[in-house]
């Protein structure tokens, strides 16, 4: 098509829809900042900007949720807790043998902008281990590395990054030696981005050739599993389970053959582990059952009453807390990543740089635009047999959000020195701890070592020699 008459239409198609102000100062811009900004203006999807806007922005009457009738989902508990010790075996069992016939993936959604940790850089990238400092990233590939060694087959992980830090991450790979995974099977995506709009429905400029755009959510990572050819790659390999978790927990078991093997046993087409709330008003999701289907409904749209509602026992009845850690099929991912049955958008008030009518870059003290994002879990009620597992908070969780407090680097690290004692104390060796479960000194078991719980206990049991556990001490480092 020709050039002019292309640039034309397109600014005719923005002017259409509304948004001729992107093209607000196009006569001003050089031949490279025009070409900039005509780049990204071709890749928005003003028919999906318009539906977001009229949705979110114009109707400012919030649909009325209504939870009648609405009950837990229900969970398949830990032996020790009711469950059958036969069923759990199996699917040790399962999943094991799936990782050994290479049909697991792991898959990693890293294309957050992690503004509350406010950190320069890919999140990945960001130093977690309590005495070596290993970034999120080498603990993942650790973990993945030593799953395979004990599966006795390659596992490839597909890592989704976005625009805004795809180059920084495969560098950090790169610079890192892919942290002794073979590079022809780390496979990096990026995901969608959206653009950000202000209280009226106008996208926002960041600059005079820039448009304002932000990562289309977790929930993006599904249509960009198989735009970005990740699922065809996926075909290819023989890969048919998809094992989800997000980039700033370094806790998390990255593959978990008890896990998978549920999964694959319940023939789920998304699973997801459940762990017990720490208090009724928990930040976390709720798995719950709507007219027989399973959601995940935040905390901020579940009433308190039923947040608090407790059974006669006096235990919550609400009491399974989404962790973000899932087992997709890979045909499920295919389904709605193709486009039939898209997740909806929610939208997020926040401050975002903008260019304002005479040219100059704001960066606002209040949320002054909006920007829109999918959860991964709003897949869970188109999922045919959903499977939930309990999961134990202190093996699996502990996510890097903030900079300070709650979900901090501080408390993250004193979470994997609370779990790694507790690994050494079923290995019989104690250490004095206080009341939290800190032993008072730093140290830690590196994943290359143990991916888990139960691989310490095997490699301990198999050590010649044990080393002291001193002021930082690294096992098998
Ligand atoms: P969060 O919801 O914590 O968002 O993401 P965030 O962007 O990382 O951090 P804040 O809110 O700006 O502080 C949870 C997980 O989902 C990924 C993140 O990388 C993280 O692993 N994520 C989030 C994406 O991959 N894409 C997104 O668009 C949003």
């Amino acid at each position: 098509m020709n050039q002019t008459l292309d640039v034309m239409e397109l600014k005719q198609r923005f002017a259409e829809a509304g948004q001729a102000q992107v093209f607000r100062f196009w006569e001003e811009l050089s031949k490279e900042e025009r070409a900039r900004l005509l780049d990204r203006a071709r890749q928005i999807d003003l028919v999906e900007v318009d539906r977001l806007v009229k949705a979110h922005v114009n109707q400012t009457v919030k649909e009325q949720n209504s939870f009648e009738g609405l009950e837990p989902a229900p969970y398949i508990p830990f032996p020790q807790h009711g469950g059958d010790a036969a069923e759990w075996a199996r699917a040790r069992q399962a999943g094991e043998e799936a990782l050994s016939a290479g049909r697991v993936a792991a898959f990693t959604v890293a294309g957050g902008q992690g503004t509350r940790l406010g950190y320069d850089g890919p999140k990945g990238t960001y130093p977690v281990t309590p005495v070596t400092k290993k970034p999120l990233f080498q603990v993942f590939a650790e973990k993945i590395a030593r799953s395979a060694e004990r599966a006795g087959a390659p596992i490839h992980w597909f890592i989704m990054t976005s625009e805004i830090n795809h180059a920084a991450t495969v560098e950090a790979f790169e610079e890192a030696g892919y942290f002794g995974l073979k590079e022809e099977e780390v496979h990096f995506f990026p995901q969608g981005l959206v653009p950000a709009v202000d209280s009226e429905g106008k996208i926002l400029l960041s600059d005079k050739d820039l448009i304002a755009m932000t990562p289309d959510g977790h929930g993006g990572s599904l249509r960009a599993l198989v735009r970005s050819g990740a699922t065809a790659k996926m075909t290819e390999l023989g890969v048919d389970c998809i094992s989800y978790f997000q980039v700033d927990n370094p806790l998390v078991q990255c593959l978990d053959p008890l896990f998978i093997g549920f999964h694959l046993l319940g023939n789920s087409e998304l699973s997801s582990k459940m762990v017990p709330k720490a208090y009724p008003s928990e930040k976390v999701g709720h798995f719950c059952l709507r007219n027989g289907q399973h959601e995940v409904i935040e905390y901020s749209d579940l009433p308190v009453e039923k947040q608090e509602e407790t059974l006669e026992d006096g235990s919550l009845r609400f009491v399974a807390g989404s962790v973000a850690i899932h087992v997709f099929s890979r045909s499920f991912v295919e389904r709605l990543g193709g486009g039939d049955g898209e997740l909806p958008f929610h939208r997020a008030d926040k401050k975002i740089p903008f260019v304002n009518a005479d040219g100059e870059v704001e960066k606002p003290e209040t949320p002054n635009g909006i920007k829109f994002e999918m959860f991964v879990f709003d897949a869970l009620p188109m999922a045919k047999n959903p499977v939930i597992i309990e999961g134990d908070r202190t093996q699996d969780f502990s996510p890097v959000k903030n900079a300070e407090g709650i979900d901090s680097p501080q408390s993250c690290a004193e979470d994997q020195i609370r779990m790694f004692t507790g690994w050494l104390s079923d290995a019989g060796v104690e250490l004095d701890r206080d009341e939290s479960g800190l032993p008072g000194i730093t140290f830690e078991i590196s994943p290359a070592f143990a991916c888990d719980r139960a691989d310490f206990l095997t490699r301990w049991a198999k050590l010649d020699e044990k080393p002291d556990i001193v002021e930082g001490t690294v096992i098998g480092g």
